[in-house]
């Protein structure tokens, strides 16, 4: 199967936004890789509100569009999307509606979240709920890399039997992230446990936004059919459409 085209979904492609490129030239270089890999969209998914960074929809708005034009002049064929990773806190859905934290290309739909890396806050299903009913389906940040998930991957079908979907990043499937991201991550795939898969690059050296080999092993762990539900639910993303059940069970 060959696949094609590419959305990344997750991806600190912005130059010092966070712990993601510090120049234009990588950010370019980032790019390039990406292009190469046979992926057209890219969602730029800074962190913000996790103590360390805080990058408002307004901010990531306006260097998307700087870095579209950089591209532009380099005849780059590649577009960026505004987006961003939040961390998930008790303040999270006021910042949300209030438009202060970007959604997936500002359009309130979907939106990035990021679990704590050691602990799972007991407010998880209640967020989830809220989000539900506030119409904004929350997409989880790379489960297998949340140490209480590792141990108990099955406590994800909770969350998703709520509505969420979850995302796993290409480089815990390939092994790149430890041992125990990998184990975790084909555990999610094999069960029906996540819905997308995406880059989370930070760099154009040891987290790139490559794709098309996770897609492969992907397809090798499952089917070509859930491959390719894959690609579909990321266009259904990017496009802010609704999501049918279906294709986001658990
Ligand atoms: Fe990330």
């Amino acid at each position: 199967m060959e696949y094609y085209p590419l959305i990344d979904l997750h991806c600190h492609i912005l130059p010092w936004f966070d712990d993601g490129p510090s120049s234009d030239d990588e950010a370019l270089e980032m790019a390039r890789i990406a292009i190469q890999d046979g992926i057209t969209d890219i969602v730029a998914t800074p962190h913000t509100e996790n103590g360390l960074y805080q990058n408002s929809a307004e901010r990531v708005t306006e260097a998307v569009e700087r870095l579209q034009r950089k591209l532009r002049e380099e005849n780059l064929p590649l577009r960026i999307h505004v987006g961003s990773e939040v961390r998930i806190h008790v303040d999270l859905i006021d910042n949300l509606q209030t438009s202060k934290t970007a959604t997936y290309c500002n359009a309130k739909r979907y939106v990035l979240l990021e679990l704590p890396a050691s602990q799972v806050p007991l407010f998880v299903t209640d967020l989830i709920r809220e989000l539900k009913a506030a119409s904004i389906m929350p997409i989880l940040a790379h489960p297998e890399r949340n140490r209480i998930l590792q141990a108990e991957p099955e406590r994800l079908r909770e969350w998703i039997k709520e509505g969420a979907i979850a995302q796993v990043t290409a480089d815990s499937l390939a092994g790149k992230m430890g041992k125990r991201a990998q184990t975790t991550a084909r555990h999610l795939v094999v069960n029906n446990l996540v819905h997308v898969l995406a880059s989370d690059a930070h760099n154009s050296s040891n987290r790139k936004p490559q794709l098309r080999e996770a897609f492969r092993l992907l397809e090798r762990l499952t089917s070509r059919a859930t491959a390719r539900q894959f690609l579909l639910n990321a266009q259904t993303i990017l496009a802010g459409n609704d999501c049918k059940r279906q294709d986001f069970a658990g």
